[in-house]
């Protein structure tokens, strides 16, 4: 048996840890700094104190905080021609993952040749770039712990996957306050990606003992603390999720994901559904359909760490068990269906050859035909519509809607 193991970023976690951003620039001798963040960011004033502590500290700022969702190729493209003429010595990416993949992109076009779809795929990016340190204000993608990075090709209706050396963060300053004031539903579709991470790199055929003795450790604290935090913000339920969520993204840079993701990816790249929320509508349905290939004990160890072990007899009723709970959890959360999501079922076709394709695949327990993909996104359209007038703040419906059109 051979194994590999990496985790390049240093990781930093702790409440309040974001005040030390600029003490930690200074300690590597930052003078210039490139900040890349959104205006969901800014909006939520989370841009504010660490713009004021590096002016304080003497530092020069350029800033962009446009990135769109799923971070678009042209986006990149322009915001790594400002990065270029500003000339940074650091790159800081502040919000969830689609500001932290952008600042990996940019960082990748400053010491590597445009354009950035020339990384798409595994260990493209032969120069290292400059010192990047990322913040997230999300508990999802886990992008500053992760060796990778997603950024939209519109054109071709895909998600370009770059991964491996080179692209990730050097420093993940893990402030779980930053996630206290998140929306409920935005709670509710990282935090049901972060699971995914967990469970699907646990099942991973790519898994190891290293990876193996994370990821049960990682559902649980996902799983054990989402609704808590969807239902009140709970903040002792965040910080667990934060926790979570970093040991999920250490898995999955490993061992890489399963059909889940494969399956989430084109709702992403075809209908512009946002990258949690397509895993969360895919997780209790695609798990069902991989979980005869998954190992007896490691679906005890899942239903295990979802709480559920009182509940088994044996493997194939902790398969069901497992399925079931996510489906609950899905319900829960008040996710929306696949097409009260906007996906229009007129793209099973193409989204089920692409997720064939899709850099997850390889590494799921099951491989799918193409059929059997078909299927599994048919039977997403066949659920039930839920009611999602039951989410908890008022407008988080026409919140979730909006974000589903633009995105
Ligand atoms: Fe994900």
């Amino acid at each position: 048996m051979q194994y590999m193991f990496t985790m390049p970023t240093l990781a930093q976690f702790g409440r309040g840890l974001s005040r030390q951003l600029a003490p930690i620039l200074q300690e590597n001798g930052i003078k210039r700094v490139f900040v890349v963040s959104d205006q969901g960011v800014k909006k939520a004033g989370l841009l504010d104190g660490p713009l004021k502590s590096m002016q304080a500290a003497g530092m020069e700022l350029d800033i962009f905080d446009q990135i769109r969702a799923n971070a678009p190729a042209p986006q990149i493209a322009e915001v790594s021609a400002q990065a270029h003429s500003f000339n940074p010595d650091a790159i800081v990416s502040i919000g969830g993952g689609s500001c932290i993949d952008s600042g990996k992109a940019v960082n990748i076009l400053l010491a590597n040749p445009a354009p950035i779809s020339r990384y798409d795929g595994v260990n493209l990016v032969k120069n290292p770039g400059r010192l990047h340190i990322a913040v997230p204000t999300t508990a999802g993608t886990s992008s500053e712990m992760t060796v990778v990075a997603v950024i939209s090709d519109e054109k071709n209706a895909k998600k370009m996957v770059l991964f491996g050396k080179n692209i990730s963060a050097s420093i993940a300053l893990i402030d779980p306050e930053l996630t206290y004031n998140l929306p409920a539903h935005i709670t509710a579709a990282t935090g049901m990606d972060a699971l995914t991470h967990a469970i699907e790199a646990y099942v991973s055929t790519a898994s190891s003992p290293l990876t193996d003795s994370i990821a049960p450790q990682a559902v649980s604290l996902i799983a054990g603390n989402l609704l808590s935090a969807y239902k009140d913000g709970n903040t002792e339920a965040r910080d667990k999720i934060m926790l979570g969520c970093m040991l999920a993204g250490v898995c999955f840079s490993n061992a890489g994901l399963g059909l889940v993701h494969s399956l989430a990816q084109p709702m992403g790249g075809h209908c512009h559904v946002p990258h949690g929320l397509a895993n969360a509508i895919c997780i209790a349905r695609v798990m069902a359909y991989s979980m005869p290939a998954v190992p007896e004990h490691k679906i005890n160890v899942i239903a295990s760490a979802l709480g559920l072990a009182d509940k088994v007899k044996n493997s194939s009723s902790a398969a069901q068990e497992i399925c079931a709970a996510l489906e609950e959890l899905t319900r829960l959360l008040h996710i929306p269906t696949i097409s009260q999501a906007g996906v229009d079922r007129n793209k099973i076709s193409a989204m089920s050859a692409d997720a064939l394709k899709e850099i997850s695949t390889p590494t799921t327990p099951r491989m799918p035909t193409l059929e059997e993909v078909e299927a599994l996104y048919e039977d997403l359209f066949a659920q039930k519509e839920r009611d999602l007038s039951l989410l908890r703040q008022p407008g988080e419906a026409a919140g979730l809607a909006s974000r589903v059109r633009k995105h």
